[in-house]
């Protein structure tokens, strides 16, 4: 089943593109908005434990898979699974892996084209607020749901299509050609170009928010350290409780642990098929390494220091306190509008928004590429016309019940609040139990520039991630899944949504099974890997 396999060209290359992956719209809009929801300063205690017992261990469990896999010329999640847990039933199971990213980018290339549409209505200066600053947030309001159709179904407004329609059908068409591409020519060589005009774009965006003056309002004044002071110090999440209270709230770790998982791109599937296409004796542990502390200074430097003290300083506490989209589409045009050189400033971070959110989106596409290819032996041509219809009609779906962002929140959750849960602890099952930690130790061992600790294999993968998954995904049915399972039953959109996911989870598992056919039994997965680590002992 192995076809002319495809590799990255550079070791930089990798981790431009995993830390592309990772870099989107999650650090900028969700975590500083999560984490001012969730005590401020004090989110990031339970932030960085999310960090250091799930994130990284499973980041490194699905390299891992995805090195020991792409030794075999397997690519997707369906495959790997399925060759290294030893049983045809992980191939069915790797479906998840297809299912989760394909859903998350049925929103997020949506929200993908805003990003590109304000940017180009920036550059080309056609937001306007209006002269009246108490009117600024009534108008930005406007100017969003006449672009983005928020506040009714369908896609039309006053006659004609939303305006991001168009914006839609042009990102659509930049991500499917970088996919077509391929890795090293579209994937690899568009990041690589994209990390640093979003580096340098962000930065200037920073520069711009910490110099800005302190504004006065109705006897207050509010500089950029009370903005800083805003989203950083501890504070408490219910009234009446202390900061450190906040500690004692299993939704702030819920909070936490989602935020990782999201940001990380960790618990997609998406990660072991980037991971597939490293040379046979590539470092592992260095590169995800180098990509993780990429992602984490996109989002505690520059996602934690621009979005939240801006907007606190022009709008104060009710304006900081939007969620994430609120934030984004509502509550930055007015930052923008109050701005000296707002016009340029709305254009970079748009434009930075954009390129976050494109390198994040190709990175949800390729683990289905790879695996219709794998599975149909099918071409690229092939493989890129299937998932583009599959996709676009789904665009369609959430575009037209964009009504309070409904299909868009209904998909969200199932898939990048609780599947990535469920997913995320096959994916450790299958390395630390199935194959052996011991033997994906090894697998990770083999070229490594940088010896990963030996405990993370044998304990934090083996017992500790594993336990923590169960709890958390315990505690997100325990507190969540009654109100939206009440939603589903009362029809409607939701109810729509799920449909929608549960069509895709059976077009998956149907390839998965013709795959499953295709492909016939075969276990020698576990050899290999028994192979490398007795090389490894030697
Ligand atoms: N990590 C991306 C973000 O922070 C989202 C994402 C998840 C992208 C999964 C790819 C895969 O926005």
């Amino acid at each position: 089943m192995a076809r002319p396999t495809e590799q990255w060209g550079t070791r930089i290359g990798v981790i431009m593109a995993v830390a592309g992956s990772a870099v989107g719209l999650g650090n900028f809009l969700r975590f500083p908005a999560t984490a001012a929801a969730n005590g401020g300063g004090v989110f990031m205690i339970p932030y960085f434990c999310a960090l250091l017992l799930l994130g990284i261990p499973i980041c490194w469990a699905e390299w891992t898979m995805g090195k020991a896999g792409g030794r075999l010329g397997l690519h997707s999640c369906s495959a790997i699974l399925g060759h290294l847990g030893g049983h045809r039933a992980w191939r069915y199971a790797g479906a998840l892996g297809l299912l989760m990213p394909t859903v998350v980018y049925l929103y997020y290339v949506v929200i993908e084209s805003w990003c590109l549409g304000y940017a180009w209505s920036y550059l080309c200066g056609t937001i306007d607020l209006g002269s009246d600053p108490a009117e600024y947030a009534k108008r930005s309001a406007e100017v969003f749901s006449g672009f983005a159709g928020d506040n009714f179904d369908g896609v039309m407004f006053n006659g004609t299509v939303h305006t991001s329609v168009y914006f839609w059908l042009i990102v659509v068409a930049v991500n499917f050609w970088l996919i077509y591409r391929g890795i090293s020519k579209g994937i690899e060589k568009f990041c690589n170009l994209a990390m640093p005009i979003m580096a340098v774009c962000a930065i200037f965006v920073l520069i711009r928010v910490l110099t800005l003056p302190a504004v006065h309002e109705a006897g207050e004044t509010r500089s950029v350290l009370d903005g800083l002071g805003f989203m950083w110090n501890p504070k408490p999440v219910h009234e009446g409780q202390s900061a450190l209270q906040a500690l004692t709230d299993p939704k702030v770790w819920l909070a936490a642990a989602g935020q990782v998982f999201f940001t990380l791109s960790v618990g997609f599937g998406v990660i072991v098929t980037y991971a597939s296409y490293i040379r046979p004796k590539e470092d592992i542990v260095l590169t995800s390494t180098t990509a993780i502390s990429t992602n984490e200074f996109f989002e505690v430097c520059l996602g934690g220091l621009i979005t939240l003290p801006a907007a606190f300083i022009f709008l104060g506490v009710v304006g900081a306190s939007k969620g994430t989209f609120g934030l984004a589409f509502n509550t930055l045009p007015i930052v923008f509008q109050n701005m000296p050189g707002g016009r340029l400033f709305g254009f970079l971070w748009f434009f930075m928004l954009f390129l976050a959110a494109i390198t994040s989106s190709v990175s949800l596409l390729q683990p289905v590429i790879a695996f219709l290819e794998e599975a149909l032996n099918v071409t690229r041509r092939t493989s890129v016309t299937i998932l583009a219809v599959v996709t676009l009609l789904g665009n369609l779906f959430v575009i037209w019940f964009s009504k309070n962002l409904a299909a868009l929140s209904t998909l969200d959750f199932w898939s990048a609040e609780v599947g990535i849960l469920v997913f995320g602890t096959l994916e450790v099952i299958v390395l630390a139990w199935v194959l052996g930690a011991r033997r994906g130790y090894q697998v990770a061992l083999d070229g490594a520039a940088m010896r990963p600790p030996a405990w993370m294999y044998k304990y934090v993968m083996r017992f500790v991630t594993p336990a923590l998954l169960l709890i958390v995904l315990g505690m997100w049915c325990y507190f969540y899944m009654g109100g939206h399972l009440r939603s589903i039953g009362q029809g409607g959109v939701p109810a729509l949504a799920v449909g929608l996911i549960g069509l895709l989870l059976a077009f998956y598992l149907f390839m998965a099974h013709l795959a499953d056919r295709r492909w016939g039994p075969n276990r020698v997965a576990i050899e290999v890997c028994a192979d490398v680590a007795a090389e490894g002992k030697k």
